[in-house]
């Protein structure tokens, strides 16, 4: 909207020329971030979609837009490329999806240090670097939404399935949900997360499928159409700030 002054009366807010909202969505050649991507794109935006092995994955096409950026995205270097690639290509940053993350279930004493630096590289130094560059141009805007994807087990630990570089990491990205949404709230900036519980992805095999329902009260995995309906609705609902969703059929809420 814009404000302008009528030679009668005060000023009023008039509709601007309705311009597609760009979006990055990190971790997309798979799983939740390549339905993120699809339905964004169905939606009329503008998608900036990232992995590491996103070209060769070829499970989106990079024409149009849609633009593909490959490379880690706790690398530094990877996520200047990403937002480059958003304003040269579309000239904004609407909404940002840290959605690239790995899972390393294992009991504790048994991590190695690849684990941990894995585990933080994508899960920390993913959101952080590609996060304060978007973030600086949503400033410029004076409006943007980042959304991260945690995992519901931060908030409900399993006994059958430990994972504490999983709290460890997607525990740091809901604290900082809630410090940006108030660090930014003046500046028109919104941050939430989703916390799914065990989604319908490669990255859990088929095998273990029945024993994974059987983490969720409505005892089925989610889907990521599921993942992808939250998103845009948490698009849509502009007085949403500083929120965890848990997307995980009531896990979170209690013993079952
Ligand atoms: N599936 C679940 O049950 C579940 C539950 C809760 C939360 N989550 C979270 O949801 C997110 C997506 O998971 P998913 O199940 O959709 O996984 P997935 O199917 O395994 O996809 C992971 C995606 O992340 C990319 N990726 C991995 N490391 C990366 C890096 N360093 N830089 C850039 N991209 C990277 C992978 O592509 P490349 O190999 O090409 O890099 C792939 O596109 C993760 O953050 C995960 O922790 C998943």
């Amino acid at each position: 909207m814009s404000s302008i002054s009528l030679l009668s009366g005060g000023p009023m807010q008039v509709a601007s020329s309705k311009i597609a909202k760009v979006a990055i969505v990190t971790g997309a050649s798979s799983g939740i971030g390549l339905e993120a991507v699809r339905r964004l794109v169905a939606s009329g935006y503008r998608v900036v979609a990232n992995s590491r092995n996103i070209t060769s994955a070829n499970t989106l096409d990079g024409t149009g837009d849609l633009k593909r950026v490959d490379g880690d995205i706790g690398i530094q270097e990877t996520a200047q490329r990403v937002v480059d690639t958003a304003l040269q290509s579309f000239g904004r940053v609407d909404l940002l999806v840290n959605n690239a993350g790995v899972f390393i279930p294992k009991p504790f004493t048994e991590y190695t240090a690849e684990d941990f630096q894995r585990a933080v590289g994508t899960n920390l130094s993913g959101f952080f670097y590609v996060s304060q560059l978007a973030v600086a141009q949503m400033r410029l805007q004076r409006s943007g939404h980042v959304v991260n994807i945690s995992t519901s087990f931060v908030s409900q630990p399993v006994g059958a399935l430990s994972a504490s570089l999983a709290n460890l990491t997607k525990g740091g990205l809901e604290s900082v949900t809630r410090s940006l949404a108030i660090e930014f709230a003046d500046e028109g900036i919104r941050f939430n997360t989703i916390a799914p519980g065990v989604v319908n992805t490669p990255m859990h095999p088929v095998e273990a499928h029945e024993f994974l329902k059987q983490l969720s009260p409505l005892k089925r995995l989610a889907e990521v159409g599921e993942v992808a309906d939250l998103l845009l609705y948490l698009e849509s609902a502009t007085f949403l700030n500083g929120e965890v969703v848990h997307l995980d059929g009531g896990a979170h809420a209690g013993k079952w």
